[in-house]
């Protein structure tokens, strides 16, 4: 299974990302998440995204396309992966097609962006696995820990209410025609394109993808 995770910033992707990988047992590509760690490393790499990412503008494309390329080639991905965070522009999906990467299914996950800037405030991580918590919403087990390794969880430096309303107007001016791109292919059959409401419970979400991803 070969599916694409599409939202806003803050939608919920990282947190479905977790259910999905469980449900068909296969590996999550975050593209977010391979930047922020390729930062944390200090690589040639980590130091131009910081800054690009900071601002809550995008990576260009040519970088991003050619980490996603290396990931989906590795063995694990054989069955089937989760994009999470890419494609993120018209070129990133044409760089799909090009590569003959095919998709099974596009799940765009809709949350208004008032939401969206409430919710990124409470937002934790745990940096090293990409684990997503909310303070309020989905809580750790433990007050700031992650609930397997137990390590610390920190706020995303793009968290901050303005750079989470510029990510927000890039979302809709760059990502959000691939909601029309994968339309019309889900027209042609090439791929099914399920919307789902992200303003329910994180469970109900999943609950919501469980049965439409049979
Ligand atoms: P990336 O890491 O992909 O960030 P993003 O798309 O902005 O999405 P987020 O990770 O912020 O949100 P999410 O949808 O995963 O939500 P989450 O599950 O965490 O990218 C970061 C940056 O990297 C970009 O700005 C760009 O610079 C660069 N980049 C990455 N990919 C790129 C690409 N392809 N091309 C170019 N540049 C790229 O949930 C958010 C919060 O809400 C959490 O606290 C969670 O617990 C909570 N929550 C989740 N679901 C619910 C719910 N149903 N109800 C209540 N709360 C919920
Ligand atoms: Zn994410």
């Amino acid at each position: 299974m070969r599916i694409i995770l599409l939202g806003a910033p803050g939608a919920g992707k990282g947190t479905q990302a977790q259910f999905l990988m469980q449900k068909f047992g296969i590996p999550q590509i975050s593209t977010g998440d391979m930047l922020r760690s390729a930062i944390k490393a200090g690589t040639p790499l980590g130091l131009k995204a910081k800054e690009v990412m900071d601002k809550g503008q995008l990576v260009s494309d040519d970088i991003i396309i050619g980490l996603v390329k290396d990931r989906v080639a590795q063995a694990d991905c054989a069955k089937g992966f989760l994009l999470d965070g890419f494609p993120r522009t018209i070129p990133q999906a044409e760089a799909l097609d090009s590569n003959n990467i095919s998709i099974d299914a596009v799940v765009e996950i809709a949350v208004p962006d008032d939401e969206i800037v409430k919710r990124m405030s409470g937002r934790r991580v745990h940096l090293a696995s990409g684990r997503t918590y909310h303070v309020v919403f989905n809580p750790p087990k433990v007050e700031g820990k992650d609930d397997v390794t137990g390590e610390d969880l920190v706020i995303r430096k793009d968290d901050e209410e303005a750079t989470v309303r510029s990510r927000l107007n890039v979302y809709h001016s760059q990502t959000e025609p691939l909601v029309a791109f994968y339309s019309a292919k889900a027209a042609k059959n090439e791929c099914k394109f399920i919307k789902v409401d992200g303003t329910k419970k994180v469970s109900e979400v999943s609950a919501e993808l469980d049965k439409l991803l049979a």
